[in-house]
């Protein structure tokens, strides 16, 4: 059996005032028109019918998600009263997954990427699913670097261990790094055999419980009590009483940095995990100088701006060059294109003033 799970408790900040608090990214259309949770859903049901998808989320979110997938079983939302970052989402997902599909493979995905060729994807997870279910081991979908970025894990592959499944190549992991410094990265970029990783992660619940236990002990503990507790009360009762105690700790850094076994498919799928702003530069349509527009706009002498309305309101441009401009109701944000990462600061300097 093959199960999922996807990590849908991200704030998706950067991609503020479009995305807020209580209406983050991946429950927003920002490319075609269905938002990226139920894009990702969508895919996800071409190869697993819908009770074998789990969702992680933050309490603050849970009636988003019934209310933009009503057909997902309610029992398959897991719902976190506190964001302790993606190990302990996954720990306590593949607890609950060993309950019901205890020999299950899990993928483990973001909610909120783009995949622009789906069908190349299935290809991908099937492929996936194969190597995971051999042995111990945990296997990632790595994309080919473009550029030094810094936000994602690099993956450097050996061709010792190639193996071919399904007409796709499998490399065996040297070791992979999570977000490395600039210099790091611009040495991983020149090298050649490194990969991002995609943050998609493909294993049976067995290996992936006998990596808490031999790698995050202290987490591991936690889902041992949190697994009594579900028999002995009730699943939420359990979940608010024991899993503020979980440390924060990523899967990259708490696991996949640490772990022995691991293997990457390089993909060519058409992958973007949207993180800011100018990622619509990559993944829409420009126009003839290269902006990027979406709702009531008027430009004349505009150029390589992503300009946004999403109230009907026109926005008017001239003579403008690499800006963002996106307008919603109670906010307008205007940033140069260089600074689309730091958006967090604007947030963070609100909540100071309040
Ligand atoms: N349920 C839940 N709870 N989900 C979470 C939590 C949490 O506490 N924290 C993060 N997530 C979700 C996010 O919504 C996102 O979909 C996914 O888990 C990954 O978290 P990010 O916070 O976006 O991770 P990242 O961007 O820093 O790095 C990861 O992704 C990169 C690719 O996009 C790593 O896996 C990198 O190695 C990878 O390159
Ligand atoms: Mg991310």
């Amino acid at each position: 059996t093959i199960t999922s799970v996807i990590m849908a408790g991200g704030k998706g900040e950067r991609f503020w005032p479009k995305s807020r608090t209580n209406l983050p990214k991946q429950f927003l259309n920002i490319s075609g028109n269905k938002s990226m949770i139920q894009q990702t859903v969508g895919r996800l049901e071409s190869l697993i019918d819908i009770s074998q998808i789990f969702i992680v989320t933050n309490e603050l979110y849970a009636e988003l998600i019934r209310g933009q997938i009503p057909h997902l079983p309610a029992e398959n939302i897991i719902i976190e009263p506190v964001g302790r970052n993606t190990a302990p989402c996954v720990g306590l997902a593949s607890i609950i997954i060993e309950e019901k599909f205890p020999d299950s493979t899990m993928i483990v995905l973001p909610s909120d990427h783009i995949i622009e060729n789906e069908e190349g994807f299935m290809e991908i997870l099937k492929a996936a699913v194969q190597v995971a279910d051999t042995d111990n081991n945990l296997v990632t979908l790595g994309i080919s670097p473009t550029y030094a970025e810094t936000g994602y894990g690099y993956i450097e592959s050996t061709s010792e261990d190639l193996q071919v499944v399904d007409d796709l190549e499998v490399y065996k992991v040297n070791r992979f790094v999570e977000k490395p410094d600039v210099k790091t990265a611009e040495d991983y970029l020149k090298s050649g055999n490194f990969y991002w990783n995609s943050g998609i992660f493909i294993w049976k619940v067995s290996t992936i419980r006998h990596y808490f236990h031999t790698l995050l002990p202290q987490v591991h503990d936690i889902l041992e009590t949190m697994k009594q507790g579900f028999h002995l009360s009730s699943r939420e009762e359990t979940i608010q009483s024991e899993f503020f105690k979980m440390p924060d700790q990523s899967i990259d850094y708490g696991i996949m940095e640490k772990a022995e076994n691991i293997y990457v498919i390089p993909c060519t799928f058409g992958w973007d995990d949207v993180g800011s702003w100018t990622a619509l530069d990559r993944i829409n349509d420009r126009d003839d100088d290269g902006n990027v527009i979406r709702g009531n706009i008027l430009n004349i002498d505009t150029k390589r701006c992503i300009i946004e309305s999403n109230n009907g309101k026109l926005i008017a441009t001239l003579g403008i060059e690499d800006l963002i401009v996106v307008d919603t109701d109670d906010v307008t944000l205007i940033c140069t294109k260089d600074k689309a990462q730091e958006v967090k600061l604007l947030l963070k300097a609100l909540r100071t003033q309040k």
